[in-house]
């Protein structure tokens, strides 16, 4: 029943994984399998995984690297499905041998392109319960990559501030990178944030324009890329004559169909330019299609864009396409908290204020309202555009690092991961908040917000503090909605969040190894009744790995997790994981190498 955490459910939880071991960890009586790893073929047998003969070429029809957000999408005959996954981003040292000349180094630029965006893979299995496994050139499949061409819709579609020298017009723009977290959306499509793309660029940041102030509000420096990809793709010099915008064109939210592989994938700037973590859509009770999003940069803001249009339900091609452009139109919103506490009862070490609980109201300020904005001074497009900058004028709260937002199915409160933030307090940062209420905030907290009359159109909320984050046997001040602490699994940088069908939520870590210690995982935590606040730790992921996706069919027994830079730091020549399949260092037998290849793990009974 709902409320007693999952009780259909089982398992007893794993003791925390020590950082140095290299296994993928489940409870007694589950298995683990890999079903599909960096670089294996999506359309053809004959595109084999062979780090030592990787090509541009070939990996643009291979699984991407880094798989982040997840999801298993399944038919309701239980015998196929379709996964999709995002790939942020590229670890070279440990991908490949180093260049031995310039034409090789700048293939391998070529390769980590095309290792980036997007893949899409379908599934099947011989009965409901039993394994997934990846079907070769199903007619679904797909790769998006950082070349990939997408449309761009809403109020800043065509504005000059998106024209290159390749697209007078601003209305087709090339790939996208740093994807990390998203949302499966209410009518079957996937969303997708566009993170930390500043590191692809270089450009000049000097200057009072607002292009220049931008530039530095995200981020954008004249040194040379992280990635180096301007090497080979002149766009990201942004410095060049003729691309001074191309930075303009990502940090978007994109939206995919898995159902029509032929179709663009579409750059929203309705909801605005950002470090995008993801998105999360629920449906108000007046039928608007509400997002939730995250800025995941210390001290920047938490999101939510409300459609213009209502939902049509149903699973007719008229209302899906209609439901396609929900998110073209409407209003986006920045959060404003205010505690409830005296601020010298909020002492930045997460001891709890008199009233027992961090906790109080907010209120969703608008930027834009009707796809016009509403901040003086601005323009529309400048708003969507410099989402930050116009966050910034409304006075929006400084947050620790937004990752995933995510509305209950079950109850439409929505849960916040705060992943951490270690400036918190220190020099001149704005110390601690009764809604960021530690400074130094090394191991992150979750929020709970309750919309107004629960309608997640409304424009004023209240909130508390669900956990903070840590590990309590050395930690006297974490906290874990009342439960006590000492019988939780430690747990520290929350990064995804999902729910199962019980209406637990489900946390996935980013950073334990260098706070608490112990391997990245997926934890469990009832939100009702005696139970809440107890977190479990379900899975542990290999050496120096973050636990993403999750993906929670528990009816059907089943969790699904995108294992991202297992082994990352490591060297081509020490390799610190062989993640997934263990064989011999630098073997290859039978599509299996010893090294560490990002994969989508399915964890099933035993
Ligand atoms: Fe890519 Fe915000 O983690
Ligand atoms: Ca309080
Ligand atoms: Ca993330
Ligand atoms: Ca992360």
């Amino acid at each position: 029943p709902a409320g007693k955490g999952g009780a259909a459910f089982g398992f007893t939880p794993i003791a925390p994984v020590p950082y140095t071991v290299d296994a993928f960890t489940v409870p007694e009586g589950f298995r683990w399998d890999p079903i599909i790893r960096w670089g294996d073929p999506i359309f053809d047998a004959a595109d084999a995984f062979d780090p030592m003969q990787q090509t541009a070429e070939k990996q643009a029809r291979q699984f991407g690297y880094n798989c982040d957000y997840l999801d298993i999408i399944a038919h309701p005959n239980g015998k196929r499905a379709v996964l999709v996954a995002n790939n942020e981003y590229t670890n070279a040292p440990i991908m490949f041998p180093p260049a031995a000349t310039e034409e090789e180094r700048l293939e391998q630029l070529r390769v980590t392109m095309a290792a980036h965006g997007m893949s899409i893979v379908e599934l099947e299995r011989k009965h409901k319960g039993s394994t997934w496994r990846y079907v070769v050139g199903a007619p679904r499949n797909r790769r998006i990559t950082a070349s990939t061409p997408f449309a761009v819709d809403g109020p800043a579609a065509g504005s000059d501030l998106l024209k290159t020298q390749d697209d007078p017009a601003g209305t087709t723009i090339l790939g996208t990178f740093g994807n990390c977290a998203g949302g499966t959306t209410p009518w079957g499509t996937v969303l997708s944030g566009e993170e930390n793309f500043n590191g692809y660029f270089r450009a000049e940041n000097t200057g009072d324009s607002l292009t220049a102030r931008g530039r530095r509000r995200y981020g954008l420096t004249p040194n040379a890329s992280s990635y180096g990809w301007e090497a080979v793709d002149a766009r990201f010099d942004a410095r060049q004559p003729g691309y001074e915008n191309e930075p303009h064109r990502h940090g978007w939210i994109i939206e995919v169909d898995p159902e029509n592989p032929d179709e663009p994938p579409v750059k929203h700037t309705a909801m605005g330019r950002m470090k995008h973590e993801g998105a999360n859509v629920t449906i108000s009770a007046s039928g608007h299609a509400v997002a939730y999003m995250g800025d995941d940069e210390r001290f920047d803001y938490l999101y939510k864009f409300v459609s213009r249009d209502t939902f049509r339900p149903g699973k007719s091609a008229k209302a899906r396409a209609h439901n396609k452009t929900l998110l073209s139109n409407g209003s986006l919103y920045v959060a404003r908290f205010s505690g409830d506490s005296p601020a010298s009862e909020i002492t930045g070490t997460g001891a709890l204020p008199a009233d027992g609980q961090f906790d109080g109201t907010g209120e969703w300020v608008p930027l834009v309202v009707d796809n016009e904005s509403v901040v003086p001074g601005v323009t529309t497009d400048e708003v969507l555009v410099f989402t930050r900058l116009a966050a910034d004028a409304v006075g929006a709260t400084k947050m620790d690092r937004c990752e995933d937002v995510q509305p209950s199915p079950r109850s439409g409160r929505v849960y916040v991961a705060c992943t951490n933030n270690t400036a918190r307090g220190t020099g001149t940062n704005e110390g601690a908040t009764e809604v960021n209420p530690r400074n130094v905030n090394r191991d992150g907290h979750v929020i709970e917000i309750t919309e107004a009359g629960e309608d997640a159109a409304a424009t004023t909320f209240g909130w508390s503090i669900l956990i903070l984050a840590g590990d309590p046997s050395v930690n006297a001040l974490t906290y874990f909605a009342g439960f006590p602490a000492d019988q939780v699994s430690p747990i520290s940088c929350p990064d995804n969040l999902a729910f199962d069908s019980a209406g637990n939520l489900w946390i996935s870590t980013d950073g334990q190894p260098g706070t608490i210690g112990y391997n990245d995982g997926l934890f469990r935590v009832p939100l009702e009744g005696a139970e809440r606040g107890n977190v479990q730790q379900f899975l542990a992921v290999p050496r120096d790995a973050e636990t993403c996706g999750p993906v929670i069919h528990d009816t059907d027994q089943s969790v699904f997790v995108a294992v991202q830079h297992p082994g990352e730091e490591g060297s081509w020549e020490a390799q610190n994981s062989y993640f997934p399949d263990y064989v011999p260092a630098g073997a290859l037998e039978g599509g299996k190498w010893g090294g560490p290849r990002p994969s989508v793990v399915q964890v099933t009974r035993a």
